[in-house]
């Protein structure tokens, strides 16, 4: 939520600024704005909505100066207008500050600062900041850093913070607390931002900074201190995500492209996961095959898709490894009182790393005395930095907000888990593992084998685009896959799509069922258990009350009763949701496009939601 990148060097900082904002703008885009480092007063300019609209007021009178902070929003307090975008200004227009999460005594705040003659011009929260750091720097005799250390003693809250004075536009001062910032550290010039894309081009060494650290950056330095004051030695790291992940490489929307790219990815996370003796290699876990087996319970916290990824690890876990697996909505998680104690693993999954919910779940695991493994994609962001250990994912960066290649990575993760802790408590063979590796590995060709032939499904998609509502149906591990199925066409064709348990139909959503509304069915693959004819059941059930049914069903199935049939191949049943998931994107997908949406940045959302 809210994309932030700071600049010093020697390029014309408006370009790496837009450039950083364009690959950030996933995280909101409700308005967008730069301030750039003019001596004596900055030059400040701000725009309500996408960051073209921003782009399209810049015009020649742009100055070339070197420094400048940038921000793309997701509105929290204050609606997404020009006045409410940010940077936001102290009155004598030389200190501008960005802002990304929520500053909770901001109202006590405001009204300190008004009775010292302070005038605010907008409704945010953030706005406080500026003014708060434009006295405390004139208290520093113009030291900005001190400023931000004396800050972020007054504020509460989660934040990231950039900012800059005209006074010496070279030097750009960041902080963090639970929100995302790395620093960027280039030849000659340095980068701070909510995320590595925003200065990938530029280079790919990235230093992680600690929660209350206060980073300075110029064009050759950078310096970091704790909130008292002391220098902090950096921990710098190699980003491995390329520049070209991060472009659409010739597909209309980031999200075609990542769906495409879902083979790759699910490949690159099974890579080098069986030792020569036939073992599952998940050196990560840093668990022993004794801690493993005393392992009383599995608690999985996750927020949307990711949450979809959990359920699939309570199906596979509890069938492989016998271990009692519980999956809970993160938000939910901390305020439920839940039994932890030390037999108890946490796993959390995150796309981002970044998430509020799932972090402070971590966190309230942690203190409780659980061990937490992080399911995560993005490296060195908060969640795995604050688990006991990391399991990443290697999708790759995932741009569009709706996650795809995202989930079918944590999927292959999970699974990898699963089997793992089966074979390290004896309760699945060598050989029972081997082979089911196997399978896994013989699932980035059964995707290409889908996505090659999902040009009809795309013009049937069409035909339904005047709907405004769809349902799902799903049994046993298919129905995570219903629920993302839903998911998916609510966030991104904006209609009313729910995802149901089959045997749960006729105890309610049966009702919703009209003339003409779309049904589609997960057939549960059908060679290891018999719950596909139940879900025949359920089809004739819809049909005869006039839905249209389309069956996502393996080859070769048996089925009746439907006006579609989307095959896919076959694979053990608890696989089946890696298969399963991708025509439903693609369903996704083609909605938002025939509904004319913006299938990438959809309304209302961000890709990275860091506020509770
Ligand atoms: O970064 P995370 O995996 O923690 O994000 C969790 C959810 O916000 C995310 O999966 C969201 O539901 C997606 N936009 C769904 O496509």
């Amino acid at each position: 939520m809210c994309g932030i990148v700071g600049y010093s060097g020697p390029q014309s900082a408006a370009t790496p600024l837009i450039e950083g904002l364009r690959r950030l703008e996933y995280r909101g885009y409700d308005s967008a704005g730069i301030a750039l480092g003019v001596s004596g007063k900055l030059f400040v300019a701000k725009k309500a909505g996408k960051l073209a609209n921003l782009e399209n007021a810049l015009d020649s009178s742009l100055p070339i100066v070197h420094s400048g902070i940038g921000h793309t929003r997701w509105a929290t307090h204050g609606g997404p207008t020009d006045r409410n975008a940010h940077p936001h200004v102290d009155n004598d227009g030389k200190l501008a500050v960005i802002h990304n999460g929520i500053i909770e005594n901001y109202s006590e705040l405001r009204t300190k600062l008004e009775i010292r003659g302070h005038v605010f011009t907008s409704e945010t929260d953030t706005e406080s900041v500026a003014h708060l750091l434009s006295d405390l720097r004139k208290e520093h005799k113009g030291d900005l850093a001190a400023a931000m250390r004396d800050a972020v003693n007054v504020l509460r809250g989660s934040f990231t913070l950039v900012a800059i004075h005209a006074d010496n536009p070279d030097v750009v001062v960041g902080v963090r607390r639970n929100s995302p910032l790395v620093v960027g550290l280039g030849n000659g010039e340095n980068f701070m931002a909510s995320d590595v894309a925003a200065f990938i081009e530029y280079t790919k060494r990235a230093i992680e900074l600690g929660q209350d650290e206060i980073v300075t950056i110029t064009p050759t330095s950078v310096v970091i201190t704790d909130s008292d004051g002391k220098l902090v030695t950096p921990k710098e790291y190699e980003i491995s995500w390329d520049a070209a992940a991060a472009q659409k490489g010739g597909f209309t929307h980031f999200m075609l492209k990542e769906i495409f790219e879902q083979p790759k990815a699910v490949a690159d996370t099974l890579i080098g996961r069986l030792s020569d003796n036939g073992q599952i290699v998940l050196d990560e876990l840093r668990m022993t095959a004794e801690e493993i087996r005393s392992l009383k319970k599995i608690t999985v916290i996750a927020c949307g898709t990711a949450y979809h990824a959990g359920m699939v690890a309570k199906y596979a876990i509890e069938k492989w490894a016998k271990i009692p697996v519980e999956v809970e909505i993160a938000s939910e998680y901390r305020y439920r009182d839940p039994i932890i104690d030390p037999g108890t693993l946490v796993i959390a999954i995150s796309q981002s790393g970044e998430t509020m919910d799932t972090l402070m779940a971590v966190r309230h695991a942690k203190a409780a005395g659980a061990r937490v493994l992080a399911i995560c994609n993005t490296n060195s962001s908060t969640i795995p930095r604050e688990s006991d250990a990391v399991l990443y994912t290697h999708a790759g960066p995932e741009i569009a907000v709706a996650s795809t290649k995202a989930l079918l990575t944590q999927m292959i993760a999970v699974y990898l888990i699963g089997l793992h802790l089966a074979q390290a408590n004896g309760q699945l063979s060598d050989d029972q593992v081997q082979h089911l590796y196997r399978e896994l590995l013989e699932l980035p060709g059964k995707i290409e084998q889908i996505l090659e032939t999902v040009e009809p499904l795309r013009e049937l998609t069409r035909s339904f685009s005047e709907n405004n509502i769809v349902l799902f149906l799903g049994r046993n591990i298919g129905y995570p896959v219903a629920l993302e199925g839903a998911l998916k066409l609510k966030e991104l064709a904006y209609i009313h799509a729910e995802g149901f348990a089959g045997g749960e139909l006729k105890h309610g959503p049966i009702a919703l069922i009209d003339n003409g509304t779309p049904v589609i069915a997960i057939l549960p693959a059908g060679h290891e258990h018999a719950l596909d004819e139940k879900m025949l059941s359920n089809i004739q059930e819809v049909k005869a009350r006039g839905a249209r049914v389309i069956v996502i069903a393996e080859e070769g199935a048996h089925v009746e009763g439907a006006e579609h049939i989307i095959r896919i191949p076959i694979v053990p049943a608890l696989l089946q949701p890696v298969l399963a998931t991708v025509p439903l994107q693609v369903f996704a997908y083609e909605m938002a496009v025939a509904r004319g949406n913006d299938v990438d940045q959809p309304r209302n959302l961000a890709k990275s939601v860091t506020v509770e």
